[in-house]
């Protein structure tokens, strides 16, 4: 595919509404991921070409080169341009590139698994979701941004995880994690059982590896059912009580 602007990378014309281009982004950042047969530079390219057009600069201002092409990173954090030439891409230090990306979250829908048979403890749950065709909502990747909750990354991609109260104290927001570390801010409802089990609250939990394995909408969970407080004593909610 011949790239020649910002709108080629997601694949959409300049035209696309909005709910275009959050779809697009969706599907090509899962399509180019590195766990799925992408690479990081693809990747980074992808969510960087999102970023340009949802912050509404002009598409002339994008530069097509990769990330890798021509910035570094300073001490300070901050990007600085550097050569474009094709020597300097072919230098790319991957292993600084997964440093800068931020941790990954690939997840998928608990009501899902019924449908297929699935289980929670299931060793190959996440490859048995990537060989059948899901929906973009029920399992994908994002990228939480540094100081963001799992439950504030979800919603900056356009996904309505349950919640209610947002402060640890209800459970509605509930994820059970697969794989890798999830910490939280503060001790929760949670039972000492349930965090053992990989049980943790997404409205106060931030990824502490880099790639992440989660299963949310757990809130049906046996044992998380019964200790889950209402949300309707919470104002701001987004629960399947509601729905
Ligand atoms: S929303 Fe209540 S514990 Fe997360």
């Amino acid at each position: 595919m011949v790239v020649s602007s910002v709108y080629d990378i997601l694949g959409i014309s300049p035209s696309a509404d909005e709910e275009t281009i959050l779809q697009a982004y969706r599907t090509r950042i899962k399509e180019v991921h590195p766990d799925h047969g992408g690479s990081l530079t693809e990747f980074k390219r992808v969510r960087r070409a999102y970023e340009h057009i949802d912050s509404g600069a002009p598409a002339s201002e994008f530069n097509i080169a990769t990330e890798a092409d021509y910035t570094t990173t300073t001490q300070s954090g901050d990007t600085e341009p550097t050569s474009t030439s094709a020597s300097s891409s072919s230098s790319v230090d991957e292993a600084d590139e997964t440093d800068t990306l931020g941790p990954t979250v690939e997840y998928l829908d608990y009501e899902i698994l019924a449908d297929y048979g699935w289980k929670l403890t299931d060793p190959d749950l996440f490859a048995k979701a990537d060989a059948v065709d899901l929906d973009i909502d029920t399992h994908g990747i994002f990228v939480v941004e540094p100081r963001e909750s799992l439950l504030e990354a979800a919603e900056r991609y356009g996904f309505s995880w349950p919640y209610a109260c947002r402060g640890g104290a209800c459970a509605n927001c509930a994820i059970a994690v697969i794989d890798g570390v999830v910490e939280m801010s503060v001790s929760t409802i949670l039972t000492d059982g349930m965090v053992n089990r990989g049980i943790r609250l997404s409205c106060i939990g931030q990824p502490v590896s880099n790639d992440l394995q989660v299963v949310f909408n757990i809130e049906q969970l046996p044992g998380l059912k019964e200790l889950r407080l209402p949300a309707e004593q919470f104002g701001n909610t987004h629960s399947n009580d509601l729905s």
